[in-house]
């Protein structure tokens, strides 16, 4: 897909970013990106205004537009980042193709550093049956929407990833989320009550790492039409990702939750997601995460006086 000359002046940024869903992923790409090209024009489209005033005191140098105003004519980018996940949003994918057709430049060549960048989830891979099953990025997706482990977005995820490779973009499978504030521990803590087994495994990624990888991927070149897995070193158990919150001051209050499944026959329990993302890496640029677990994340931060006073680095805000 090669931009016509008629297209705004964005195309030609070389390094021109838009970030549609500015949430808590968003907003640190932009802020990475800014950081690194200071000059550069980074836009942000968001579903609704909701946000505006918080971005334009925290991040002055986004410029911010409408998903509905942006219907037309709009300039096309080098660089396009769809981080919105698919809740709230009726036509998600009819979202997505129009992130991917209207507002991406395409690259011109194999090498082009022009990128587009998908943000989906490992939810959409089939849960494995045995605890030795170890995932890859080629590795079976869900195909119905009762299979046992299907989230109930894995379907529009995967028809979002489709339209995103057949146009040259590249798909990034991101496992759960975290920062101090948000996350599986945050929720599980604060409801007192987990659905699913303790001893099941979560595969998770820090936001602060999964906005570096996104960085990454949108400067690699001959990285068009590519499924990549973002996930760290170290799955865990949902009992293990609570026990290790509770030894950060900010949840040490909390008591364990119960878990619902504490019961349940361990024959009937999957063993939850664990992968190998080699390939990944390499193929984003050797690439190192800074924390290889969210008990490193979480021992990492108990060790900084500004996050236990409520002043918290920009690696672990949302
Ligand atoms: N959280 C996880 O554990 C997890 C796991 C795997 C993958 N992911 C993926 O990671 C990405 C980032 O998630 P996040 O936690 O940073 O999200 P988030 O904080 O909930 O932010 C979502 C942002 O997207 C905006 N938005 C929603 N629909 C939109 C649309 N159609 N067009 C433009 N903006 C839209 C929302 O604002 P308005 O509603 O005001 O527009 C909000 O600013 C998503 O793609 C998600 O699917 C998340």
């Amino acid at each position: 897909m090669i931009a016509s000359s008629t297209d705004s002046v964005s195309t030609f940024d070389e390094r021109g970013l838009l970030v549609v869903g500015p949430g808590v992923l968003g907003r640190l790409v932009a802020t990475l990106w800014h950081e690194q090209f200071p000059t550069a024009h980074v836009v942000a489209e968001s579903r609704t205004p909701a946000s505006h005033g918080a971005l334009r005191s925290t991040l002055p140098f986004l410029e911010l537009r409408l998903a509905q105003a942006s219907a037309v004519n709009v300039p096309r980018f080098r660089h396009v980042v769809f981080c919105a996940p698919p809740s709230q949003n009726e036509d998600y994918v009819g979202a997505v193709r129009r992130a991917v057709e209207q507002y991406w430049s395409g690259a011109e060549s194999p090498e082009d550093t022009a990128t587009f960048i998908f943000t989906s989830s490992v939810g959409v891979y089939r849960e494995p049956t045995t605890p030795a099953t170890v995932l890859r990025e080629d590795s079976p997706v869900v195909t119905e929407p009762t299979e046992p482990g299907a989230s109930p977005s894995a379907l529009k995820l995967l028809a979002c990833e489709e339209a995103v490779r057949a146009a040259n973009g590249t798909v990034l499978r991101l496992a759960g989320l975290y920062n101090l504030e948000r996350g599986p521990h945050r929720f599980w803590l604060s409801q007192g009550k987990v659905r699913g087994d303790p001893e099941g495994l979560i595969s998770l990624v820090s936001y602060h790492d999964a906005a570096r990888a996104v960085v990454a991927a949108l400067q690699q070149p001959q990285l068009h039409g590519e499924t990549l897995v973002v996930v760290d070193g170290q799955p865990l158990s949902r009992r293990q990702i609570c026990e290790i919150a509770r030894q950060h001051p900010l949840y040490a209050n909390y008591s364990m939750p119960t878990f619902e499944d504490d019961q349940a026959s361990t024959k009937s329990r999957p063993p939850g997601k664990r992968f190998d993302a080699t390939q990944s890496r390499a193929k984003l640029g050797q690439f190192k995460y800074d924390f290889e677990s969210f008990a490193a994340f979480m021992e990492q931060m108990a060790g900084r006086e500004d996050v236990v006073s409520g002043h918290h680095a920009r690696m672990d805000r949302a």
